[in-house]
């Protein structure tokens, strides 16, 4: 994820841009640069490695001055953080491009643009981009037309601004999978990843749709759709007042950070899926080679991260067919165990640095030198990030909260993007199997925000708990690892002694917990195992337990005494339930929470980041 600027306005640009480039540094921050076309018609660009704050120290020293230009703040996905990868990117003096995404094809552009001559300045994927304009700019003489038919050849997830001084005056910008927005000014026109960037300059912004192209000049903004048909687009008044972390209209951060869901997990699919294939680059330029050759995955993870693993060996097992382990790092790290050649060691951290974790992955490259190792972070500055071979960054946004609950969800999102591209490279899956469940992700931001509407039953749920000092939690398959998330947000937010057990396990001892100062909590998908977790029902009920079930609706659990049913929502697969159950379960634990006076934010013993053993 990286963060674009630009605009055309009545002075000088380079401010905004460097104001706005701060506003974004969220989306990364590992390079930055601007370019901006001077009075004298010709680009003139600053780049420089690390944080905005350094590209601002650059420019104070160097002037530069224009009433057009485009900027970027930069997260790696090929090439390294450096001064030559850093964006924006300038072919042959004519064209400044932008890039937010990955173009898939990369490698053969540039096999045939070298032939052609082209000479590469970086490593990375968007120099493709501004050879391939340059080159159509010489056939069809306006840049929009030229970004019109240079965008036909990328395969992949992007978004584009453009300027040249062949045509002074225009921005030209593309929208393909990573969102890109205009805001409309009095003294100029503006664009951006994020409104976020815009919001001290305008309150009106256009919101691109996929495939649309636009040319922008200081006083118009002309949209063409992925068919190059003219369109008019809505112009939305924001009421977005300030950008911080604070909690805003929330009581506390956890509470907030569950209602970011829904764009904390389309932040983690942007530029990643398109609408119907998951973006193997995603996961790094190396990962196709390596995934092919994978015959084992070893999962490494603690606490909330750990659950999120053990959903993912469902998946991985299931979708990609190889042979999946998940173990607590605490334990790994110190049993001496066999690692075969051709594994996948996964680390899963929001932190980076659960010194577990850490020393786990050490430790296995130290055993055998033929692991790959794959990290899946929140944290692009962490140790796990800077010494894992493959990295693959969930964009949850910082989450405040001890307790884990966005940082989990996209966890879940980045692992089956993971489990499709596994079953891709193993040749596994195929493309209407992968389609269906791209789909199913593309939905999910607006399936959590429909499960976040249910919060008022869930807080008549959460009076259930008022006076209990102990809970069980059952699901089935993957949603066994659910249930665990559930029984660990409820033990760490409200202290209730918490339990997680596969459902069809209660018979074998944990049944003999169950009475009526227990509730059970149930997840309850309309799954292959939903029949034999019906009857698992059956069984707690007669031992007169509190019951409350989160079923999809389709699953029709028959109502009993004592047990309230929640219907979630409907027509779930097996990515998207365990995603959505968890919803409900974060809730009921928040409101627990509140219920009974505990440290929602802080809880007792705990830390955010255990840096230590
Ligand atoms: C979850 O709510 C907890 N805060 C805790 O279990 C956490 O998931 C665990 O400490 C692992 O942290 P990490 O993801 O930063 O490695």
């Amino acid at each position: 994820m990286c963060g674009i600027i630009g605009g055309i306005y009545q002075n000088n640009i380079t401010p905004i841009l460097i104001d706005g480039l701060k506003y974004l540094e969220y989306r990364g921050y590992d390079s930055a640069g601007l370019v901006v076309l001077t009075n004298d018609n010709v680009l003139q660009r600053v780049r420089a490695i690390g944080k905005v704050v350094n590209l601002e120290n650059n420019i104070n020293s160097e002037i530069i001055n224009g009433t057009i230009g485009i900027a970027h703040t930069r997260w790696a996905t090929h090439g390294k953080p450096s001064t030559k990868n850093a964006h924006p990117h300038i072919c042959n003096d004519s064209i400044g491009v932008v890039h937010n995404g990955i173009i898939e094809n990369f490698l053969e552009l540039k096999a045939q643009q070298q032939a052609q001559n082209y000479i590469f300045t970086s490593d990375t994927d968007t120099e493709v981009i501004g050879h391939a304009i340059h080159q159509a700019l010489k056939k069809y003489g306006t840049l929009l037309k030229a970004v019109q038919s240079a965008i036909t050849t990328f395969q992949g997830a992007y978004s584009l601004g453009v300027i040249s001084p062949q045509n002074p005056g225009h921005i030209v910008i593309a929208r393909s999978g990573s969102p890109l927005i205009i805001g409309l000014g009095d003294n100029g026109n503006f664009i951006a990843s994020d409104q976020v960037a815009l919001i001290s300059i305008t309150k009106q912004f256009i919101f691109l749709e996929e495939g649309d192209v636009a040319d922008i000049t200081k006083d118009s903004v002309i949209i063409f759709d992925k068919n190059n048909i003219k369109v008019e687009r809505e112009i939305k008044i924001s009421k977005l007042k300030n950008w911080q972390t604070s909690k805003g209209n929330y009581a506390h951060y956890m509470q907030k950070e569950i209602f970011e869901q829904p764009q904390a997990i389309s932040d983690t699919l942007e530029s990643r899926i398109t609408k119907d294939k998951v973006l193997t680059l995603a996961f790094g330029h190396k990962a196709e080679i390596i995934f092919k050759k994978i015959k084992h995955v070893q999962i490494i993870a603690c606490g909330t991260s750990y659950n999120a693993g053990l959903v993912a060996k469902y998946w991985i097992e299931d979708i990609a067919k190889i042979p999946t382990h998940i173990e607590v790092s605490s334990e790994y790290r110190y049993r001496n165990p066999i690692v075969l050649d051709n594994t996948l060691f996964i680390t899963i951290s929001q932190s980076g640095e659960t010194a577990d974790t850490l020393e786990a992955l050490r430790v296995v490259k130290k055993i055998n030198k033929n692991i790959h190792s794959l990290t899946i972070c929140n944290n692009s500055e962490s140790s796990l990030i800077r010494e894992s071979e493959l990295i693959f960054l969930t964009h949850a946004g910082p989450e405040i909260s001890v307790a884990s609950t966005k940082a989990f969800t996209t966890q879940l999102v980045s692992l089956a993007l993971l489990s499709v591209t596994l079953g891709k490279c193993q040749q596994q899956i195929s493309q209407t199997q992968e389609k269906v469940i791209v789909n199913g992700l593309n939905h999910l931001p607006s399936l959590v925000a429909k499960a976040l509407e249910q919060e008022d039953q869930i807080i008549e749920l959460a009076n259930t708990f008022k006076d209990k000092f102990n809970a069980l939690f059952i699901g089935r398959g993957s949603m066994h690892a659910i249930a665990m998330e559930g029984a660990l947000k409820l033990k760490e937010l409200s202290y209730i002694h918490a339990e997680a057990y596969p459902a069809g396990e209660l018979k074998h001892g944990p049944i003999a917990l169950i009475d009526k100062n227990t509730p059970v909590i149930a997840v309850a998908p309309n799954d292959e195992l939903l029949d034999k977790l019906k009857s698992n029902l059956q069984e707690v009920k007669s031992r007169g337990s509190q019951m409350i079930v989160f079923e999809e609706e389709s699953s029709k659990v028959t109502p009993m005494q004592d047990m309230n049913i929640l219907s979630i929502t409907n027509n779930l697969g097996r990515i998207t339930a365990p995603i959505i159950f968890t919803i409900p379960l974060q809730l009921l634990s928040y409101h627990v929470a509140l219920i009974k006076g505990t440290n929602v934010d802080q809880p007792r013993n705990l830390a955010k980041s255990v840096t230590v053993e």
